[in-house]
């Protein structure tokens, strides 16, 4: 018999999470389908994989990675740690809670190196088109290979979408902005906050790209931080030069009024209005349609296509965790596909995710939501041979860290917090997030000793 045929489309941390499932299964004497990943950047890691570039790349394509270079983890690495393969395993030693983007791109790339993956994966090939034939129940997948011009189709018999949803920009319109003299971009372009110093700067959003642009900038010297929330404020306790206003009601020239009747003049404008779910290859009918939520609509078990339940996709979610959800979602995936258990019929399949949907609906604080997340990800690690780990230890984690968070938006990265796979404490690290200029993985894997060196004075 011909063995099953398995696209993963994208090789971010969810498509190496999948990459690395089929592996694992493979090594435990699994025979496993044919798996080919399709990437279209030429490496791996998806936001993880910086670009200093921004609209196209190389090739033409939009790129993809909305990271900046100096942009650390937002939350405390032991809450995305992998359950089988540790950062003790990877660096060999305790490091901090908070590292910046180079050294997590090293600890997702050593674990996908080790899983011995790399051939399965097609880079600098972009998915254009799936199309699903109810007669012979098969995908035919037609990609772009960029580096040699070619276009190629190949058929399948089921399909992991993989390409993340924090690419393709939330664009909202206002009255005026289209005469605001100054510069106005998307978080998606912002790669670095110097250029900000000495600007009174303008975010629109409440979210995480705000909070987290803002603090940079001010760090990086900007003369005044607004940020612009619509729902509600973020409340942090804001240094000096850092504050929150209401929605902006219209732009007049460079001044800004918003909803309360108040008015400020700015030098620049960055939305931080979120993304969109785009899968531009799919038709219609098997796009997610949905706000960045935590049940988006029509996925059984947040990963498999209602519709259809040969497409699968991981990631689709928000993101309270990241990469060891993405592993429950990818082990579930492949145990589906592999058939360790059967799948429910539709009325099932709906009656799960109408349950899942309610629970959901009941969700009113970011506690609560945690804890959903939790539930969600142990529900799918239940089903599996993933390793289960103390997800309740990971939501005091979190806990912890807003809490740290609230106390001093500015130095809740110095903060260190204990692993969950391993007990390991994390050290604190060398330098305060606020003094820390250089965030490279160099600078950050230096002792203590290298980094006092690096900061003596040259006589
Ligand atoms: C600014 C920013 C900061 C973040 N910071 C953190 C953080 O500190 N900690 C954390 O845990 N998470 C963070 N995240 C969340 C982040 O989404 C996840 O960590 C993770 O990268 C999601 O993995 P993914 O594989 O689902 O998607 P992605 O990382 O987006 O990867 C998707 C991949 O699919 C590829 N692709 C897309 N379309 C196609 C196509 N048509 N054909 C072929 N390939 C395609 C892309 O090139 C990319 O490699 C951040 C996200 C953003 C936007
Ligand atoms: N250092 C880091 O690690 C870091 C930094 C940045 C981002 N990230 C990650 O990036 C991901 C995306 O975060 P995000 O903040 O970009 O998106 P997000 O969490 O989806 O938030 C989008 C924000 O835009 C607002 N918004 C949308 N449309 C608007 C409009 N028309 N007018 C005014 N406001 C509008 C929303 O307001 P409402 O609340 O009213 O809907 C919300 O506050 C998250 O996973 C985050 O963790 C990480």
């Amino acid at each position: 018999m011909q063995r099953k045929r398995i696209a993963i489309i994208g090789a971010g941390p969810s498509g190496m999470a999948a990459l690395r499932a089929f592996k694992s299964a493979e090594r435990g004497g699994t025979d496993v389908p044919d798996v080919v990943c399709y990437e279209k950047q030429d490496d791996w890691g998806g936001q993880w994989n910086f670009s200093w570039r921004t609209g196209t790349d190389r090739y033409g394509e939009p790129v993809h990675s909305s990271m900046y270079r100096n942009l650390w983890s937002n939350g405390p690495k032991e809450a995305l740690e992998f359950a089988e393969y540790t950062f003790d395993q990877h660096f060999g030693r305790p490091i901090s809670s908070y590292p910046p983007r180079e050294v997590l791109w090293d600890y997702i790339n050593g674990r996908a190196v080790e899983s011995d993956v790399k051939d399965a994966v097609l880079f600098a090939h972009a998915v254009r088109r799936v199309e699903f034939d109810s007669e012979s129940e098969r995908f035919t997948v037609t990609v772009d290979d960029l580096r040699h011009k070619a276009t190629i189709t190949e058929v399948f018999d089921e399909v992991i979408v993989a390409t993340g949803h924090f690419s393709f920009p939330n664009v909202p319109d206002f009255e005026g902005i289209g005469t605001f003299p100054g510069e106005v971009i998307h978080a998606h372009e912002f790669r670095g906050a110097e250029r900000f110093a000495g600007q009174r700067l303008l975010l629109i959003g409440g979210s995480y790209s705000a909070e987290d642009i803002g603090i940079q900038s001010h760090k990086m010297g900007a003369r005044q931080v607004t940020m612009s929330y619509r729902t509600q404020p973020q409340g942090f306790a804001w240094p000096d030069g850092v504050d929150e206003v209401p929605e902006v009601a219209r732009f007049d020239g460079s001044v800004a009024h918003f909803v309360d009747g108040t008015s400020r003049e700015f030098d620049a404008v960055v939305l931080c209005t979120g993304y969109l779910h785009h899968y531009p290859f799919l038709p219609h009918e098997s796009r997610i349609d949905s706000p960045n939520n935590l049940y988006p609509d029509g996925l059984y078990r947040g990963v498999t296509w209602q519709k259809n339940p040969r497409l699968h996709y991981l990631g689709a979610q928000d993101q309270w965790f990241t990469f060891n959800m993405f592993d429950a979602q990818a082990w579930f995936v492949r145990d589906l596909i592999l058939g360790r258990f059967a799948l429910p019929d539709a009325d099932e399949r709906q009656a799960h995710i109408d349950e899942w949907k309610s629970a959901y609906a009941e969700v009113a604080t970011d506690e609560a939501a945690v804890r959903f997340q939790a539930d969600y990800i142990r529900d799918l690690i239940e089903q599996t041979d993933y390793p289960m780990f103390d997800l309740d230890e990971v939501v005091a984690t979190f806990l912890a860290w807003k809490a740290d968070k609230k106390v001093d938006i500015l130095t809740y990265r110095d903060k260190a917090y204990p692993s969950v796979m391993t007990g390991t404490m994390a050290t604190v690290h060398h330098t305060a997030w606020m003094d820390e200029l250089d965030d490279s993985r160099e600078r950050y894997l230096s002792t203590q000793l290298d980094a006092d060196e690096a900061s003596e004075p040259v006589s």
